[in-house]
């Protein structure tokens, strides 16, 4: 089985797709952990982003180390990531990995595009968002739950540019699959979305 898991930054995708693939015994895969690793590489490099070749480069030579770092979701590299997702050559070499990770056993793949382009034919397609100041509120905790000093206004700023950047690219562009269920977190805590998730899950499956 595999589960498609869509949605604009901070909207508690990850949160959600781990615990369902616990539930359901699946392998989880966080794809946005593929875009950070590359522009960390790229900016430890003291590289350019938005440079093609630079990304590219950084995309192809991704190890298993890159991968299981715990510093990638910083600002810096937070934005960096989605400069080097929205080169296709960068997308395209990161797409059979994806697909590979999905096929063998099936999995729960959150990211922006897994419905749409990675697995258009995924078993459930979720698209989950939430209100951008419910969202930014939830990264901010998330950086001070971490130490980190960021002013709530900033991190408001930095996903509404993100989710900009993201829905107007042209490769692989943030959006809902025609046959994505959307599930609106706004007023749902964790648990509430969970279940929700679940219920449509097994309504689909059974
Ligand atoms: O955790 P958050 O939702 O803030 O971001 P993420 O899922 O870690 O993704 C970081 C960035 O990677 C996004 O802003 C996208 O630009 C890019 N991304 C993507 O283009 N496609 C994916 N499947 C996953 C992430």
């Amino acid at each position: 089985m595999i589960i498609a898991i869509d949605g604009p930054a901070a909207a508690g995708k990850g949160t959600l797709a781990k615990r369902i693939a616990a539930t359901l015994q699946l392998p989880y895969l966080d794809t946005g952990i593929l875009y950070r690793a590359t522009a960390k590489r790229v900016l430890e490099a003291g590289g350019n982003p938005e440079d093609v070749s630079t990304a590219l480069t950084a995309a192809q030579s991704l190890s298993a180390a890159d991968l299981a770092r715990n510093d990638l979701r910083d600002a810096a590299t937070s934005k960096a990531a989605s400069q080097v997702a929205s080169i296709a050559a960068v997308r395209q070499a990161l797409l059979d990995f994806q697909r590979h990770f999905g096929t063998a056993h099936g999995a729960v793949l959150d990211g922006r595009d897994i419905g749409t382009i990675i697995f258009p034919q995924a078993d459930i397609k979720l698209f989950v968002t939430a209100s951008v100041e419910a969202r930014a509120q939830r990264r901010y905790q998330e950086f001070c739950a971490r130490g980190e000093t960021v002013a709530l206004a900033e991190v408001i700023a930095d996903v509404q540019a993100r989710d900009e950047a993201d829905r107007t690219r042209t490769a692989a562009p943030l959006m809902m699959a025609r046959d994505a269920t959307l599930i609106d977190t706004t007023d749902m805590d964790a648990d509430t979305a969970f279940a929700c998730a679940l219920a449509l899950i097994h309504g689909k499956t059974t």
